[in-house]
């Protein structure tokens, strides 16, 4: 029996495939590259010594998801496949609820015909919305400030129902916090196109001279240095949540909504710092205004992913700095 991982070429994916094959997982990846590139895939069978099947296309193609669960067993699906830019998801709204929506939907509809009953699915910690207070736990309100929020709202209902429905499907909703760092290899990381909205890849562009500062999005939050805190977490600790998620859906029935973090905050200007010592390079920053939607705050409680998974993060932010820059600076 084989694990489809759709999204597998992407930056999670595929430190994910990376960990499941040296679990000795059988894998079938399913991307269609509209955030990724094919040179990712020689990477993973380098690293890991293993190779794994791999199909080009959409998750919204049926006749090609019909095609791939006929032609292989497939006995769970962990689904990274999806577009994931805020900013861009406000722009086009339709696209990011066709891709993400439609998308799993389909996915869901090959998986019924094909009696496959275990899901993994790539939540994010943008579900607790504004409203909560930190740290976050799996029961409080969830809601979204955005579209591409609002996908991950709507497919974590959505597989809530289908469990409701099916007694013997089991869905895991991990909902991550700030993934950052890359394998140690430095073969695989991630690759944002275009200016990067996000922290880690914004440092990494102005450490290596692309740009000439780094903006810090406001500086008079109620944290202890006024900059925004976060639970950045290392992709690789991240990637092993989920092979304590397979293991969990492999012995357990109904839908689990886990927290994937470290528990801990990191403000931007300790992130900065930390990213300086691990690289030997300088990061200069401006303090700029807020930007519109950011929280002060946003870190995990992570005790029901240490006693419902078994599984808690081992790498703190100086480990993922040095591993972000050895695969982006090349260092
Ligand atoms: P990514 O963009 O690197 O990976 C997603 C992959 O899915 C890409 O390889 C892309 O080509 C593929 N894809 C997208 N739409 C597809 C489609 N219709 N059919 C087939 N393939 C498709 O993103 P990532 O950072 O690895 O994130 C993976 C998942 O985790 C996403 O669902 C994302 O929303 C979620 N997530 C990410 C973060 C983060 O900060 N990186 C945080 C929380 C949640
Ligand atoms: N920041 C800056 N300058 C930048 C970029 C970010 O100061 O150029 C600050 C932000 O204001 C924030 C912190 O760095 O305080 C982290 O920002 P990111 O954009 O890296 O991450 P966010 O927590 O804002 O959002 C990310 C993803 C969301 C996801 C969320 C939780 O972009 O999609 O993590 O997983 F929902």
């Amino acid at each position: 029996m084989a694990v489809l991982v759709t999204g597998g070429a992407g930056f999670i994916g595929s430190h994910t495939v990376v960990q499941l094959l040296e679990h000795g997982e059988e894998i079938v990846i399913l991307d269609n590259f509209s955030n990724s590139s094919p040179d990712v895939l020689d990477k993973i069978r380098q690293i890991s010594g293993k190779d794994f099947k791999f199909y080009e296309g959409d998750m919204r193609d049926k006749e090609l998801l019909k095609r791939l669960f006929e032609e292989n067993k497939i006995e769970a699906v962990i689904h990274f496949a999806g577009l994931k830019a805020v900013g861009e998801s406000v722009e086009k709204p339709l696209d990011y609820y066709d891709n993400n929506i439609n998308g799993t939907l389909c996915v869901l509809e090959a998986m019924k015909a094909s009696g496959c009953k275990k899901m993994i699915f790539s939540s994010s910690a943008t579900v607790y919305g504004n409203d909560n207070k930190v740290p976050f736990t799996e029961d409080m309100k969830t809601s979204a400030t955005n579209p591409y929020g609002w996908t991950k709202v709507f497919i974590e209902h959505i597989l809530e129902g289908v469990c409701t429905s099916d007694k013997e499907f089991s869905a895991v909703l991990l909902r991550y916090f700030n993934p950052i760092g890359a394998h140690k290899s430095g073969l695989i990381g991630e690759k944002p196109n275009g200016i990067p909205n996000n922290l880690m890849p914004y440092i990494v562009k102005v450490a290596n001279g692309e740009y000439d500062h780094l903006n810090v999005f406001g500086d008079d939050y109620d944290t202890p240095d006024g900059t925004g805190v976060r639970d950045y977490i290392h992709v690789v600790d991240l990637a092993d949540g989920h092979i304590a998620a397979l293991e969990y859906a492999r012995k357990n029935n109904g839908v689990q909504t886990v927290n994937l973090g470290t528990g801990r905050g990191t403000s931007v200007l300790e992130l900065v710092r930390a990213f300086e010592k691990a690289s030997g390079k300088k990061v200069p920053y401006v303090i700029a205004p807020r930007r519109a939607g950011d929280i002060a705050e946003c870190y995990a409680d992570v005790s029901k992913a240490k006693e419902i998974l078994g599984w808690q993060a081992k790498y703190d932010v100086d480990d993922m700095c040095k591993d972000n820059a050895r695969w982006a600076l090349k260092l």
